[in-house]
């Protein structure tokens, strides 16, 4: 047992996620002294594959939480679908159906986004977690990868598998064909595999058909169908009497 299959736990700790074994991914049995392999062994072996994914929830939304705000001052029609949908994640996950925040900037979407990304983490799942452009950045890293480095194909692979890709601002991108390219293949990938999206763009349906293109779209409406969270209205980092109650 290699130290490095558990590095991976969501909060950086040795822990079984069933309270099964101690950590280790094997439960002894003390009558024959022998060991069998605890539930948490595969997930802990399949997050250590999928090393080199950003996994990390960013500093600012650590804390988000349903119960404070600012996730208390949002659209309670946007809040309250997101929390059905976190109250499904296992199947959600499993099933491949992924959830869509689309609006005007500063209505919360990227925090809502997060409260999803942080309970996944939560239950144990992989998470892939990227702003577009930092994404297409990471993707260009790869290309220029020397012997022994990852390749792209390795790290394309990997955010094939995760339990749940996140993608932050969708559509912020600069557009060239490379990159509608790399966004189309990743996403009808993902469709294929039945694999979950977690997406917030500040773009509408028809505006995110021009710029990413749509079959891309098309994708994403299938897989997110009745989770397509409509959140318009003002912007609240313009509005700090609000925030800082
Ligand atoms: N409805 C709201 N009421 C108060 N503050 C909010 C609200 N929505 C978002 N915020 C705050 O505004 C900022 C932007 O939120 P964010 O989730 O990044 O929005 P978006 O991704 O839609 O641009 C954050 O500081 C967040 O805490
Ligand atoms: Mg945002
Ligand atoms: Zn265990």
């Amino acid at each position: 047992m290699a130290e490095d299959e558990y590095r991976f736990s969501a909060n950086g700790e040795l822990h079984c996620p069933y309270g099964r074994c101690d950590g280790s991914g094997w439960i002894l049995n003390e009558e024959n002294d022998g060991v069998v392999e605890c539930e948490c062994r595969q997930q802990r072996l399949a997050r250590a594959r999928v090393s080199g994914i950003n996994s990390v929830i960013p500093k600012k939304f650590r804390g988000v939480s349903f119960d404070r705000p600012p996730v208390t001052d949002m659209d309670p029609n946007a809040v309250q679908t997101v929390r059905d949908w976190i109250g499904h994640l296992g199947n959600n996950l499993d099933q491949g159906r992924g959830l869509w925040l689309m609006g005007d900037t500063g209505t919360g979407k990227t925090t809502l986004a997060m409260l999803v990304s942080k309970e996944a983490l939560k239950q144990n799942r992989t998470v892939a977690i990227y702003s577009m452009p930092s994404l297409l950045t990471r993707i260009r890293a790869t290309y220029g990868a020397e012997a022994g480095e990852e390749s792209y194909a390795e790290f394309f692979e990997r955010l094939c598998e995760v339990d749940l890709l996140h993608i932050d601002d969708l559509g912020a991108e600069k557009q060239t064909e490379w990159v509608l390219e790399q966004l189309y293949s990743l996403i009808n990938e993902r469709y294929e595999r039945e694999k979950s999206i977690v997406v917030t763009t500040n773009l509408t349906q028809d505006q995110l058909e021009q710029q990413i293109g749509p079959r891309t779209v098309s994708r994403l409406v299938e897989m997110c169908g009745e989770s397509m969270i409509p959140m318009f209205g003002e912007d609240a980092r313009h509005k700090p009497q609000l925030r800082d109650l």
